[in-house]
């Protein structure tokens, strides 16, 4: 996994735009961000997919920072105060804090636009051909919006301060964490040209990893720290969100993580490439402290 970080860094930041000196506000914000570290694991999952089914890591790495710049912008406004309000975040001040709300609102709104940029734009074009792009943005897009992280995204807010189904719940963790982390493999699928039953097979994968990695986020905010974390812990019970754990317990919440976590590397059976590192990361993803 550390061996893509480096190059995913250096791609990130090469697209992000120079400006004209009068818009730095907004691109210093952006970059801030961006490039705050975070674990990278929605471009490593694009990278890992590519390569499996065929493909090339300079090809995907636009589809890959693509869905880094939507995430990180969702992590903007997800600290804002009319969300989460929350201080930290990937061990630094949140946007806010630096930049004000108004330009974090702002930094979030040119990255969602950046990631499109990306997707659409030349290198992304030269290196996968027109008709790959548009369906990438298309993913990309359906996963992004209220069908997908955005949706996610609301019913969370709405279901504060309530207890809601457990349902329900799994439904807001498909879409607020499950849809982008789907969106990253299935962008890897598409560089590579995959068949089918490879979308398929790696659909499942994501589905499995990417409610598990939303269970896992809700057991460290309950019992980790803050330091480790690089966010505040105990965020969730401030703000009354419902959660597995709210619901269920940690007990069960580790249970049924590592349930998932078996189920996703199963589904890995129906490639016929080597999966031992998408087996690796899916552990990973389950036993992180961060
Ligand atoms: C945090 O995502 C938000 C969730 C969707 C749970 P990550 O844990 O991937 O955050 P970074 O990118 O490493 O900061
Ligand atoms: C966030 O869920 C999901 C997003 C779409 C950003 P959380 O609100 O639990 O994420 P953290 O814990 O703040 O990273
Ligand atoms: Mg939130
Ligand atoms: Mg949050
Ligand atoms: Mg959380």
């Amino acid at each position: 996994m550390n061996d893509y970080t480096k190059e995913i860094e250096k791609a990130l930041r090469s697209y992000l735009p120079k400006g004209d000196g009068n818009t730095d506000t907004v691109i210093n914000s952006m970059d801030y961000s961006l490039m705050a570290g975070g674990k990278r694991i929605r471009p490593t999952l694009a990278i890992e997919f590519a390569l499996l089914c065929g493909g090339n890591i300079n090809a995907v790495m636009p589809f890959a920072c693509a869905v880094e710049m939507v995430h990180t912008y969702s992590l903007i406004h997800d600290d804002l105060p009319c969300m989460d309000n929350d201080d930290l975040r990937r061990g630094k001040p949140t946007n806010h804090k630096v930049y004000g709300e108004a330009a974090a609102l702002l930094a979030g709104d040119g990255l969602l636009t950046l990631a499109f940029s990306v997707i659409l734009g030349a290198d992304a074009m030269e290196r996968n051909g027109a008709e790959k792009c548009v369906s990438a943005a298309a993913l990309l897009a359906e996963c992004s919006g209220a069908n997908g992280m955005i949706g996610g995204q609301i019913i969370d807010l709405e279901s504060e301060n309530k207890e809601i189904s457990l349902n329900l719940l799994k439904i807001m963790d498909e879409k607020k964490t499950g849809a982008l982390i789907k969106a990253a493999c299935l962008l890897g699928c598409i560089s590579a040209g995959a068949d089918e039953r490879q979308c398929k097979a790696a659909e499942k994968y994501a589905d499995n990893i990417g409610l598990a990695f939303q269970i896992v986020d809700d057991i460290l905010d309950a019992s980790s720290d803050t330091e480790t974390l690089g966010k505040p812990v105990g965020s969730d019970e401030e703000n009354k969100k419902s959660t597995y754990v709210s619901l269920l317990g940690l007990d069960e919440c580790v249970k049924i993580s590592r349930q998932l976590t078996e189920e996703a590397i199963t589904s890995l059976n129906e490639f016929e490439g080597d999966t031992s590192t998408l087996k690796q990361f899916a552990a990973y993803l389950r036993d992180r402290k961060k």
